[in-house]
């Protein structure tokens, strides 16, 4: 596939996978993608998964011939790319391995050797020239893993973004949704903590004239980049993104989840622009985290449960608190038959984080909804819809 004249698309897709990064479930597969730019110099843009090393190196010799690349560029250590550096450099024994310093000391980790003699560390504003093409490099730390870089093609505009501006699913896979709902939910899942590193790339980014973004996962962007430029600074900003209510809720005997329908409906009739709503037990929990940073306002709902909340109440929380969670507004219903402490709990949990409002209005439930708990829901509906 070509992405410009000199520019080939030499990735693979992953239908096989069950859980990205062993959480992630991915319906649509992965892509880890992999990108050839021929010039006088020929460099190879990063490797794919470990499962798929041998269709790699076929997918790369079809692009070449018979010419040989001279460069495997690494921007990213996570083995997703990373895993088959040592067989293309086994495969290709001319080539050098172009990487930072500290991907070289992981290479080191993850296979005993940093190709020393074979290698060439590069570093923010370094340059590799491969003929036509001058290749630049950025540093991107934590962007997702501290020994990121990206790399900047001017002779073509095009950014390779490493883990930026990545997606779920295969490419092959005709997502219904459209590009922001799964890339929102790998970058929230992903590298949602490092927002603050990834404004520090989007500054740089903003000097360069790009026309291609070439991630690691998703589809190559072409068209109409400020869209998608535009969502990554909201989303590492921390601004909501929409406006709109998520409600999260576990629910051990149905009374709370009785509770966040029934909330979930008043805020509907209510005129509220938009209303989600997510089980913690049964429903993709990353779902509910791109949720959650999507639209500014958070109702949780939940039981006391061994002195304690329920458990999937607690992951889901520390799941947002972890990937600094803020600037929103967050309302509490709680569920307990004798000595309810959810919501104190739930809001200590939220102690560390910058910029939370919580409501005037919270839920308490004794068991079973009755007249006090729904006139409460209703005056939350109130706050809340707006
Ligand atoms: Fe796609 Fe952080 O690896």
């Amino acid at each position: 596939m070509f992405i410009t004249d000199d520019i080939r698309y030499v990735g693979v897709d992953d239908h096989d996978i069950d859980l990205f990064e062993g959480q992630f479930e991915v319906e649509g597969g992965m892509a880890y993608n992999s990108y050839v730019i021929v010039d006088e110099k020929i460099a190879v843009m990063d490797s794919v998964d470990g499962n798929f090393g041998e269709q790699w190196i076929a997918n790369v010799e079809a692009v070449l011939g018979d010419r040989k690349p001279d460069y495997l560029v690494v921007q990213h250590m996570e083995p997703d790319h990373s895993a088959n550096i040592a067989l293309f450099m086994e495969h290709f024994p001319e080539a050098v391995v172009v990487s930072s310093k500290m991907a070289q000391m992981m290479m080191t980790q993850f296979f005993g050797t940093a190709f020393a003699g074979r290698n060439l560390a590069v570093g923010e504003g370094d340059t590799l020239e491969l003929g036509a093409h001058t290749l630049s490099f950025i540093a991107a730390p934590m962007v997702h893993w501290p020994e990121v870089i990206m790399t900047y093609d001017a002779k073509d505009k095009a950014l390779f973004s490493a883990d930026g501006f990545g997606k779920f699913g295969a490419l092959d896979y005709d997502d219904p949704e459209g590009w922001a709902c799964e890339a929102r939910r790998y970058y929230f899942g992903i590298v949602g903590k490092f927002g603050a590193s990834v404004q520090a790339v989007l500054q740089k980014a903003a000097g360069l004239d790009i026309a291609v973004i070439c991630p690691l996962h998703g589809p190559v962007l072409t068209e109409d980049l400020g869209y998608y430029i535009e969502k990554y600074d909201t989303w590492s900003a921390y601004r909501p993104e929409d406006r709109g209510v998520t409600i999260c809720y576990t629910s051990v005997y149905g009374h709370t989840k009785e509770a966040a329908e029934k909330l979930a409906a008043l805020l509907e009739e209510k005129g509220c622009e938009s209303v989600s709503l997510f089980d913690l037990a049964r429903d993709d929990m990353f779902e509910a985290i791109e949720d959650a940073f999507r639209y500014d306002r958070l109702v949780l709902a939940t039981t006391t449960y061994a002195m304690d909340i329920f458990p999937f109440m607690r992951t889901f929380i520390e799941g947002l608190t972890e990937r600094e969670y803020q600037n929103r507004r967050v309302a509490f219903i709680e569920n307990g038959s004798w000595a309810p402490m959810a919501k104190r709990i739930m809001c200590g949990m939220f102690e560390k984080s910058k910029d939370i409002t919580f409501a005037e209005n919270s839920v308490t439930i004794r068991g079973a909804l009755n007249a006090q708990s729904m006139a409460q829901l209703e005056a939350l509906a109130e706050e809340f819809a707006v």
